[in-house]
């Protein structure tokens, strides 16, 4: 593929992997072709990971690298999404940039919608979005600069008056040779024979039939996104692949009266292109077919998709979910195919597409095109679909129907429902349809429809994909859906807003409000406290910024590749490696009995093997690992390596299975205040009540990656990896290859997004990469491919949460006593800490005055879940919420009133007896109203839905009270090394890790506060074992606390030596003061340190002191459901924090604006799934949504609490990495709010389940509309479940 040549081959590693799969944009480049026809250039977006290189045989190809570098000159793409800080750590940023730069080159004046299609293939974890689209709206020709709204104050981050312009004259040009090529060298078939596939590229039709005839089993390649796939992720076999994307035939557009011949080559992009003209220019009626196809295909996937992937190809793939053939199918669309036999037409009907994967197609056929038929009067043709996220995401059901009525009347004549999702292909449901024809379309005809329909389309409870009840639903209402288009078409009976409400897709207003915090005569030079651009951003919008994966290979380097457990739970009988090692190119194959050192890690007290040696407790779980000159060798050799298992019985998946076995990772915690049980006695009502909340995978843009390089002598490791914890990972090493610490150097440059979980885990797969460099005596690589990843390196814990709240009339909350049950998966990893932390935050803000917690890490066989933003805090504070909203819903109140009544009101104890003033959390909560002006909204909200009975709006406004730093107060401390060169320059060296968090922005600006010089003199150089020793985590928000103290310690040291110097020449420059000092022999070099806050947790106690402070926020979002499909759009959302003053707006509003979005997906997105046997089937982007830039609240302002200081941090800031991830959840019950009122009109009032994440299925079930009600449900116990309800 085109992504291993650029990276491996040429060394242009600009271009990143994130998935291999064409599902997250980091790999994008430019496509430019010389189309002879039209003498024009084409340009076009595509994923390297799934071109074959051997397909752009006449294309130029554009990495990042050519568009500017900081070498040349920076391109404006590159320079304006830096400096509008949309770029974090930076891994997903070059791939933004090929997107947009493709789309400027094809339109250099944009609209905000040109740039969303441009943008929706490309995935982001870190910004959330909205700085990357505030970069690039600069281009479009009239941007709409939100209203400056704060004090008079400018809002914008980043300043617009300087931008470099856009010259399109200034451009690469294609190159003039490939002109020449195309319009003068004949056209050749040809063949790349490769180790494994021959690569055939015939240029006439007459050869490709020829081909097809020698051989019949060989696919069609065009687009790649089909077979590359299922090369990849399923090891199909391809001996010879035809390309016949030279073949004019299969492009070829021909129009008719009765409608237009598509060439079957086509990619999508181009089909778009050509319906979006003809519905332009054809009478309306006649464009039926042509809106509905063009309706889904605005769906299929990302924009780099639809540019390469072909119409012929999506209908042959015969895709289950196909978004186009339900369309085709049902618009009576033909194919021409050909063979040596000769030509034919045949429909695309139930007759063509006949199973999972599989046409009536003969092997040896070629579909040359694609008739799609213009429409007719009274004819009209719909195409709904409901997906997991709104873009970018396979349907979960998708449709075409098509109905001709008799002249004048409401007579259906023909009628055609097709349905994709529903079946092993697409479904055509012609009983329903016959039981229509020949009736009225009307209330009584449909009612009778969808009796005949549900018989007609059943589907097993065990489907594939599972959500079986809600496929089953949707079938039933977008057959409704549709039926409200047509009234709407063929009567104009329907008032808009009365029923069906379309809100625009795409507006994306915001208001950034915060106050640049300047102490008094702050000198221009001195940084702290301004929007200071992230210090590479630039290096990394140009794709210079070097990742671990992008490091040079060294002379003789090797590969490692994971081979982990395929049973949930068992022994290990035997591990047979021979075959693998006669593989060419596999030098070893590591098992837990070639560690030299320590064979286990101890977290909480409990051994955990690096590589199982006689039991295995999960699938995924790592057993021995494979080396070999390249990847491809390794993945072989780890492909044919042979474990005998004997199974163990009854592995335990659910927590409560965990539970009924007492399946705990101990301890388990308590806590209480008060008395719980006296205190139920004595109010009005009780009531108890649960919530389950899913697990999240990290889904970090760079996989985990490392680089082991043996030095050769004294026993020496260098070891480059990608890790939130360095030291960690140097310990373990040493521990596992029984050598000191001092022989292992530990090098992190930055890391492409962690959220925790780069911690535990990649110190786990670096020793084992050690074990092999040390063993072999080369350099050993091991970057995990996404799907593993996912499989090995676990993820946020899934939870169950019960709880039992007394509380009285008026709405105070007397007592409360909640339980939490986290899945930990196989081993303890920091699990125990975890629930620790979730019991310390379960009072969020509210004064519960007898409060009892219990929390247990309960024991499975999953993969072992770990640290990831939050730590715990998300799952606490949302079985809280969920708490307080049952109490407002058994009293029939808002949950704001009650939320208020029990918030802390002044200078209060926690339930740990910890002294704290809510007074900034109050400030957070009313300003969250004010601004968000919450109470016209409510009751706009309640007159909306009174008027629309499909869609309802909800809002909700969360607090959040969250504890910095860490509880175990030795992980507070952090050190520092600072040294001054002779010319001036400064090289700082700190323990954090940069992440995207902006840590070194951050420890630049404090060193030039301290420093007092500009930050152009200061470089922060890489995190290093070797620099600044035994540091703690860059975890728990408390990053910035530590390591600026101990920058700043240095720094003060350092200007305090200068002193003398300054003092014999108060107006030098800090150049000649250098000078001096170096040849007054003054050290220039200095070391800082910070002691940290000496933090505790007695358990026994159950008191203590486990925060440094608090950071306050809260948050109101609204939505809009869809009640027919459980679709959502977040309106609106207003964040207000309290971050004290902020080091730097700009990274600390990005940190908001990220965390909330990961939250929001969280809550409402993100679904880890498990089959029944415990394997994990959600490993790439395809089947796990995290949010897209389709995503984002349409209104999404942030504000930072003014006149906010915090003596107990760095300037008097405060830590906001994770906080704001929980206020996601305010989407979540917002979503809630909404299913309360379609479940108010439906006559069902009081408490009710919805399960996080709040997704479309469980969202549209809990809606309980006429249309889920008339699912029989499946009787639980007498099917397997395609995936386990997890927690
Ligand atoms: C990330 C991603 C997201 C996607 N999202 C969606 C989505 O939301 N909705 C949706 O409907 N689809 C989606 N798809 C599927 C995509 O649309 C299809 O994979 C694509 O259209 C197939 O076209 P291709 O040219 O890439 O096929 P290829 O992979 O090149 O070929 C696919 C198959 O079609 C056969 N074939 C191709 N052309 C012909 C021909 N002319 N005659 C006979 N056989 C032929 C080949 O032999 C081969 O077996 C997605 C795919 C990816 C990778
Ligand atoms: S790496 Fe190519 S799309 Fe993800
Ligand atoms: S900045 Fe986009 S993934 Fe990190």
């Amino acid at each position: 593929m085109l992504l291993s040549y650029l990276r491996d081959r040429l060394r242009l590693t600009g271009t990143k992997y994130g998935c291999g799969g064409g599902g997250c944009g980091a790999c994008t480049v430019m496509v430019s072709r010389y189309q002879p026809g039209t003498k024009t250039i084409l340009h076009y977006s595509a994923n390297a990971c799934l071109l074959p290189v051997c397909q752009l045989q006449g294309a130029a190809v554009t990495t990042v690298e050519g568009i500017g570098s900081t070498k040349t000159r920076v391109h404006p793409v590159q320079e304006r999404i830096a400096r509008a800080h949309g770029s974090q750590c930076g891994f997903c940023t070059p791939g933004m940039v090929m997107s947009m730069y493709t789309l400027l080159r094809n339109t250099p004046q944009p609209t905000m919608e040109d740039i969303r299609e441009a943008l929706g293939g490309n995935l982001c974890r870190c910004t959330g979005y909205r700085p990357i689209v505030d970069g690039f709206r600069t281009f479009c020709s009239s941007f709409y600069c939100p209203a400056c709204v704060f004090q008079g104050l400018p809002p914008q981050l980043f300043d617009q008056g300087d931008l470099l312009p856009l010259d399109p004259t200034q451009e690469l040009i294609f190159p003039p040779e490939l002109i020449l090529m195309a319009q003068t060298e004949p056209q050749m078939s040809q063949r790349f024979i490769g180790e494994n596939i021959v690569w055939i590229s015939p240029v006439s039709l007459d050869e490709l039939i020829q081909l097809k005839a020698d051989h019949p089993q060989a696919p069609l390649v065009i687009g790649n996104t089909n077979i590359g796939p299922d090369i990849k992720f399923k090891g199909a076999l391809h001996p010879i692949i035809i390309s016949p994307t030279r073949v004019q035939e299969l492009f070829a557009v021909t129009r008719t009266a009765q409608g237009v011949y598509i060439g079957a080559g086509c990619s999508l992009s181009v089909v778009k292109a050509l319906l979006e003209g003809l519905v332009q220019e054809l009478p309306e009626e006649k464009t039926e077919i042509y809106r509905a196809l063009l309706q889904q295909l605005g769906n299929v996937g990302g924009q780099q998709i639809r540019n390469v992937a072909s119409i012929g190809g999506n209908i042959v793939s015969a895709y289950p979910n196909s978004d186009l053939n339900p369309v085709l199918a049902a618009g009576s669309c033909k194919l021409s195919v050909v063979s040596k036999g000769g030509r034919k037409e045949i429909l695309l009907n139930k007759d063509f597409l006949v199973g999972f994967g599989k046409t009536s197609l003969k092997p040896d056929e070629i579909v040359l095109s694609v008739f799609i038929p213009v429409s007719r009067k009274w004819e009209f043709m719909g195409a709904l679909r409901q997906a997991p996220r709104k873009e970018n995401a396979l349907a979960t059901v998708t449709s075409g129907i098509r109905v001709m009525f008799t002249e004048g009347s409401s007579v259906v004549k023909e009628l055609s429902i097709c349905y994709g999702g529903v079946g092993p292909c697409t479904v055509s449901a012609s009983r329903t349809c016959a039981a229509i024809i020949g009736r009225p379309w009307n209330e009584q005809t449909l009612s009778e429809a969808y009796t005949v329909l549900l018989d007609e389309i059943s589907l097993s409870p065990s489907h594939p994909g599972g959500k079986v009840d809600f496929r089953r639903s949707l079938t039933l209402s977008l057959l409704f859906k549709f039926n409200l288009q047509i009234l709407h078409k063929l009567w104009e009976m329907v008032r808009t807003g009365s029923l069906l409400v379309q809100i625009p897709l795409w507006t994306v207003l915001y208001v950034i409000g915060y106050h640049k915090r300047l102490v008094n005569g702050q000198s221009v030079d001195d940084q702290v406290g301004r929007p200071v651009m992230h210090h590479s951003a630039i290096s990394q919008a140009t794709g210079e910024a070097v990742y671990c994966d992008d490091i040079p290979k060294t002379d003789g380097e090797l590969h490692l590749v994971l081979v982990t457990s395929t049973r949930p739970h068992a022994k290990i009988r035997g591990i047979d490696v021979t075959e693998a090692l006669q593989v060419p190119g596999v030098v070893d194959v590591i098992t837990s009995k070639d560690i030299p050192g320590k064979k286990f890690r101890t977290f909480t007290g409990v051994d955990e093997e690096l590589l199982a040696e006689n039991e295995v407790s999960c699938v995924g779980q790592m057993v021995c690992a494979v080396i070999a000159d390249t990847r491809e060798q390794a993945k072989r050799g780890a492909a044919v390596v042979k474990i005998h298992y004997e199974d163990l019985p009854e592995p335990v998946f659910t927590v409560e299975e965990a539970m009924e076995k007492k399946s705990y990772f101990q301890p388990q915690r308590t806590i209480e205040r008060g008395n719980v049980t006296q205190a139920f006695e004595e109010v009005d009502q009780v009531y108890e009540g649960e919530i389950r909340l899913g697990g999240q995978e990290h889904f970090y843009m760079e996989t985990q990656s490392m680089v082991v390089v043996p030095s050769g002598e004294d026993r020496e490791l260098r070891v480059y990896l990608s890790c939130q914890h360095p030291t960690y990972a140097q310990e373990s090493i040493a521990e596992t290859l029984g050598i000191p610490s001092n022989r292992v150097s530990c090098h992190v440059k930055r890391v492409g997004g962690a959220f925790g979980g780069k911690v535990t885990k990649t110190s786990a797969i670096a020793c084992i990469t050690s074990v092999a460099a040390w063993r072999s005596g080369r350099a050993v690589r091991c970057v995990l491919e996404r799907g593993e990843d996912m499989l090995i390196t676990g993820a946020r814990h899934p939870v169950l949460g019960r709880y039992k709240v007394g509380f009285m009339n008026d709405g105070k909350i007397i007592a409360a006593d909640l339980h939490y049950y986290a899945n930990s998966g196989n081993t303890a990893d920091e699990s125990v800490l975890v629930v620790e932390k979730v019991l310390l935050h379960l009072d969020n803000a509210y004064n519960v005055p007898n409060l009892r917690g219990h929390s247990v890490a309960c024991k499975t066989n999953l993969p072992s879940n770990t640290a990831f933003r939050g730590f715990g805090v998300p799952q606490s504070m949302l079985v809280t919420e969920n708490m307080i909203n049952d109490v407002a819903m058994k009293l029939g109140r808002n949950a704001e009133e009650i939320r208020e009544i029990n918030m802390y009101k002044e200078v209060s104890l926690t339930h740990y007896k910890f002294q704290f003033d809510p007074k900034n959390l109050l400030r957070c909560w009313d300003e969250c109203k004010e601004k968000s002006d919450y109470d016209s909204r409510r009751q706009a909200a309640g007159e909306f839905n009174q008027k629309n009975r499909w869609k309802k709006r909800g809002l909700a406004v969360i607090p959040i009270k969250y504890g910095i730093a860490f509880s175990e107060g030795f992980l507070n401390q952090a050190a520092s090394l600072v040294h001054i060169y002779k010319d001036g320059s400064v090289l700082v060296s700190h323990g954090g890790t940069e992440m995207g968090q902006g840590i070194h922005t951050k420890m630049q600006q404090v060193a030039s506060r301290e420093l007092h010089i500009p930050t152009s003199f200061i470089h922060i150089t890489e995190t290093s074992t070797s620099a600044v020793p035994n540091t703690c985590p860059s975890a728990a928000s408390f990053g910035t606390d530590a390591n600026g103290m101990a920058v700043k310690n240095a720094c003060e040291t350092l200007y305090r030596r200068l002193e003398p110097v300054r003092k014999q020449n108060p107006t030098g420059t800090w150049e000649s003061w250098v000078k001096k000092a170096f040849l007054q022999k003054i050290s220039l070099s200095a070391t800082g340190y910070y002691r940290g806050h000496d933090l505790y947790m007695d358990w026994e106690k159950q008191e203590g002191q486990p925060y440094a402070y608090f950071t306050y926020g809260a948050c109101c979002s609204e939505v809009e459901v869809d009640c027919l499909s459980g679709d959502y759009r977040t309106v609106r959302t207003d964040i207000v924090t309290d971050i004290g003053r902020s080091i730097n707006p700009s990274v600390d509003i990005g940190q908001i604006e990220g965390s909330f979005i990961q939250g929001l997906g969280l809550y409402t997105m993100e679904e880890l799934q498990f089959s029944p046997s415990g394997v994990l089937l959600t490993r790439g982007p395809s089947q796990y949504k995290i949010p897209a830039i389709c995503d984002i609240p349409l209104q999404f302002n942030v504000y930072l609490l003014s006149d906010s200081d915090n003596p107990h941090a760095i300037y008097s800031s405060k830590g906001i990495g994770e906080p704001v991830l929980f206020l996601g959840s305010s989407v979540f019950f917002a979503i809630k709010d909404a299913v309360a009122a379609a479940r108010a009109e439906a006559g069902m009032d009081g408490p009710f389940t919805l399960d996080s994440p709040a997704t479309p299925e469980r969202t549209c079930l809990a809606c309980n509309t006429d249309f889920t009600q008339k699912i029989p449900p499946s009787r639980p116990g007498s099917f397997k479940p395609w995936a386990l309800n997890i927690p």
